[in-house]
């Protein structure tokens, strides 16, 4: 995977310009692009796409991955913590699945003509952004367990639509991590039913973490679809299949139930199981908190960003001493060749 950001591929549109005067006019290739996602058949990486298309899945697969790599800071602050042998077992292997969900998003990015390079540049520079959960604190090890079940179980909602996303390496990387997520969603709620099952003070451990990462899991879905800036042409591309409300709405109704098998309570005084809609009602969420964490100012934004540029730097050797190794071998078999 590592090699892929030294040697891209050349992007398709640019193959396409290198071939000279085009066969078909641009409209016409629009033309076979809609007929293609009106048939529900996949983009693929060297077919024609309006630069529009290719700009919000850029965007959209390298914020996924960035969130994935910050993703493993919070835990990964956990591992030598953990309260035995086997959740420290646990934890290492899902937050190694979140490293390599990183992987394959920033392997699929690049297949849009975009380097893995450039992408972290944008990370490490504030200009690309990454799930606002991962900058909120994890204070006790309660909150690895409901991580586990409330921001995974809201990662699940939001990334299983995506496994019918239009572009083909997208869809293709989703299958695999959705899988991985939901054995991280199930060990975060078995983690907590053991506690819960524990000491009073263990119980109390856990109700202060599903406080504290309520409101935040309902922020993942992003703002409410009358104010999302990029889902219209996501829906009209069939980047994004269903909207923000409806996922939010989707993940409060598994979400209550689950709660009631723990015996935790819910830190929202309106949630209430409305009859008539066949489902919970829930109460207002703080969009100021949100765009304000987006903004940069949550509580470990600094943290997490200094944490991510320092491992950058600090692998630079790595880099250096890889592509040595290639140019060497490279020359080694220009020579054999000769
Ligand atoms: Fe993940
Ligand atoms: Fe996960």
């Amino acid at each position: 995977m590592y090699t892929q950001a030294m040697d891209l591929p050349t992007p398709a549109h640019e193959q396409i310009a290198a071939r000279g005067p085009m066969t078909l006019t641009e409209r016409e290739w629009q033309a076979q692009f809609d007929a293609k996602l009106d048939r529900g058949d996949f983009i693929e990486a060297k077919d024609w796409m309006p630069d529009a298309y290719r700009r919000t899945l850029v965007r959209q697969i390298s914020q996924h991955a960035h969130s994935e790599i910050v993703g493993m800071l919070p835990e990964g602050n956990w591992i030598t913590r953990a309260p035995s042998l086997k959740r420290k077992a646990i934890l290492l292997a899902k937050v190694q699945d979140e490293g390599g969900h990183g992987l394959y998003l920033y392997a699929a990015a690049e297949t849009l003509g975009t380097s893995r390079d450039e992408m972290l540049d944008a990370l490490h520079t504030g200009r690309a952004k990454y799930s606002s959960i991962f900058n909120y604190p994890t204070l006790t090890w309660a909150d690895i367990g409901v991580i586990g079940w409330l921001v995974d179980g809201a990662a699940i909602m939001n990334q299983v639509p995506l496994c019918r996303c239009s572009y083909g390496p997208y869809a293709r990387a989703m299958i695999r991590i959705c899988k991985e997520e939901s054995f991280h969603q199930r060990q975060g709620f078995e983690s907590l039913l053991v506690l819960m099952r524990g000491t009073q003070a263990q119980r109390d451990m856990v109700q202060d973490a599903v406080n504290r990462w309520w409101w935040p899991s309902l922020m993942m879905f992003g703002p409410p679809d009358g104010e999302s800036t990029n889902g219209g042409d996501s829906m009209k591309w069939g980047i994004k299949r269903i909207g923000n409300d409806a996922l939010r709405q989707k993940f409060v109704d598994a979400t209550v139930e689950q709660a009631k098998v723990l015996g935790v309570s819910l830190p929202d005084p309106d949630l209430r199981w409305n009859e008539a809609r066949g489902h919970w009602d829930f109460g207002p969420i703080d969009w100021d908190e949100f765009k304000a964490v987006v903004g940069g100012h949550g509580p470990c934004n600094k943290e997490r960003l200094a944490t991510r540029v320092k491992a950058w730097n600090d692998g630079a050797w790595v880099r250096d001493a890889a592509l040595a190794h290639a140019r060497k071998r490279e020359a080694r078999e220009q020579r054999a060749a000769a």
